[in-house]
């Protein structure tokens, strides 16, 4: 296997674009923008740019790229690349992040491994828009193939980027050292999440977590199957009972020294290595794909490892409940009966609806370990994709102002997330004859009674459920994202934690 990301050392330069050093310095360029602004620019690649901008080779439109030499001998550059930003009123953070991944990409294709990004626009300079920059360069450093020959790679790694920001304060530095360690983190998440399922098992999984928490200050704790049964999990030993793989509770914990006592952060994601459907086995087409059933998991121990580098100030807990589904001699079956961890028994009518019943267990053991508000992240229902489609995440959960600062982290994120109902009528679509509850809803509102399932084990505790099957993968690549794993819910998380401080003492 090859690394498929690698880490990028991101700084900040107030210096002239003239004295930056960099192979290729790239120049956001909005639609309506003339570019009196760096003339100096123009001059230094003998009126290029300007002269692809005049015979409208060159139009801004979003993500277009114009690359030229820089033919004087005073710069420091040796390339400048023009990337389009489009319309300069729809230009927010999300697009800042993308137009800087566009252009590490477009950096790596080129062979340059020193990239510079000119914070042009006065709103560069907010700290918010500089972090966006950091993690979409960051995010560049990234692909697939990682079982590929190694000769057999179009790009080259970006080794140092720099934010050329003219006039920027000292103290932005901070936002660029946030948004390198979010960007890589994300990287971290979509390198597991593109693992093959033989490869990446529920063992493997925590040892791959284990290692990357390694030297950030988290503590790591891996529950085999016989501490599982001990704990009476047996909702997520009935999902594994049909693999060869065994199962397992990965637990990771950020604990800030000196804090005082307030809010500890449960993080749950969904950690189904393969999801084959169990008995009530899936179609063939497309059950590859379900080899990114661990989104959720991987997201949280991606977003553990940005959260304890970032020494954000609150406790926070992930659980990745962790297992293969699979039909085997002894799998479990439909009509079943499995008692939970918490007591409640359930009534298996889908094998397939194996998440919510691995999260059933890993929620109970977010509270057991102290949680006092709670998130969880899962690939967990086909109707969401049909509900929300590919872009948006669905947000489940109570009370409402729980709901809002997720949601307010997901837009920091750029993880666009909408809120759904979770009405408690809904309940009774998972009423069972023979046990508490069922584990399906059937068809109608599937995303919901899946979400209400999981509510189930919540009990009193703030609750938010994010369904990412739909934005967990890239079916198609894009100019800022290769076609697989997105990293989504990533910074949602990360960026949750480190505003602790707006949510502590809500209520
Ligand atoms: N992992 C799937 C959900 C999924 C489907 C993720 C498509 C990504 C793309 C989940 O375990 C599942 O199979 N859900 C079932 C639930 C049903 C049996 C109640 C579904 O959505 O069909
Ligand atoms: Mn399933
Ligand atoms: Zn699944």
């Amino acid at each position: 296997m090859q690394t498929v990301h690698r880490p990028l050392n991101v700084g900040l330069s107030t210096a002239p674009l003239s004295e930056t050093p960099a192979d290729i310095l790239f120049l956001p360029v909005f639609e309506e923008d003339d570019l009196a602004d760096v003339a100096d620019l123009d001059a230094a690649t003998g009126g290029e740019i300007g002269r692809a901008r005049a015979r409208g080779e060159f139009t801004g439109r979003l993500y277009d790229l114009f690359v030229t030499p820089v033919v004087s001998n005073a710069w420091k550059v040796g390339r400048v690349a023009l990337v389009g930003g489009g319309p300069r009123d729809q230009c927010g953070a999300e697009v800042i992040r993308r137009v800087a991944t566009v252009a590490g990409l477009a950096a790596r294709q080129r062979r340059a491994a020193r990239a510079a990004l000119v914070a042009r626009n006065p709103g560069d300079l907010a700290p918010a828009a500089l972090q966006a920059m950091a993690e979409g360069l960051t995010l560049a450093n990234f692909e697939g193939g990682a079982y590929k020959a190694p000769g057999d790679r179009p790009h080259t790694w970006l080794e140092t980027a720099l934010l050329v920001a003219p006039g920027a304060s000292a103290g932005l530095a901070a936002a660029v050292d946030r948004g390198r360690v979010l960007g890589e983190s994300s990287n971290v998440a979509r390198a597991l999440v593109n693992e093959p399922g033989n490869l990446l098992t529920p063992c493997v999984l925590a040892e791959r977590a284990a290692a990357v928490a390694a030297g950030t200050g988290l503590s790591v704790d891996v529950l085999d199957e016989q501490r599982i049964e001990q704990l009476s999990m047996m909702l997520l030993m009935g999902v594994a009972r049909g693999s060869r793989e065994p199962p397992r509770v990965i637990v990771l914990r950020h604990e800030p020294k000196g804090l005082d006592p307030g809010p500890v952060l449960g993080l749950v994601g969904k950690g189904i290595t393969f999801d084959s459907g169990g008995i009530s086995i899936k179609p063939a087409e497309h059950m590859d794909q379900m080899k990114d059933d661990m989104s959720g998991g991987a997201a949280v121990i991606a977003a553990m490892t940005a959260i304890a580098r970032l020494n954000a100030p609150v406790r926070v807990i992930g659980v990745i409940p962790a297992a293969e589904n699979m039909p085997g001699g002894r799998a479990v079956k439909p009509g079943d009966v499995l008692r939970g961890a918490a007591g409640k028994t359930v009534e298996v009518k889908n094998t397939d609806a194996e998440g919510r019943l691995a999260l059933a267990d890993g929620v109970w053991y977010a509270r057991q370990l102290g949680a006092t508000h709670l998130v969880d992240v899962a690939t967990l229902t086909g109707a969401c994709v049909v509900a929300l489609g590919k872009t948006t995440s669905g947000l489940f959960g109570t009370p409402d102002w729980w709901v809002g600062q997720v949601q307010h982290a997901s837009e920091l994120a750029g993880d666009r997330s909408w809120p759904m109902p979770v009405f408690a009528d809904y309940r009774e679509q998972f009423r069972s004859e023979i046990a508490d509850m069922t584990n399906t809803g059937g068809r109608s509102a599937g995303a919901i009674t899946a979400a209400l399932f999981i509510k189930e084990f919540a009990g009193d505790l703030p609750w938010v459920h994010m369904d990412i099957a739909g934005t967990a993968w890239a079916d198609e690549a894009r100019p800022y994202q290769p076609k697989g794993a997105t990293g989504v819910g990533v910074r949602t998380m990360a960026e949750l934690a480190m505003a602790v401080g707006a949510w502590r003492d809500m209520k």
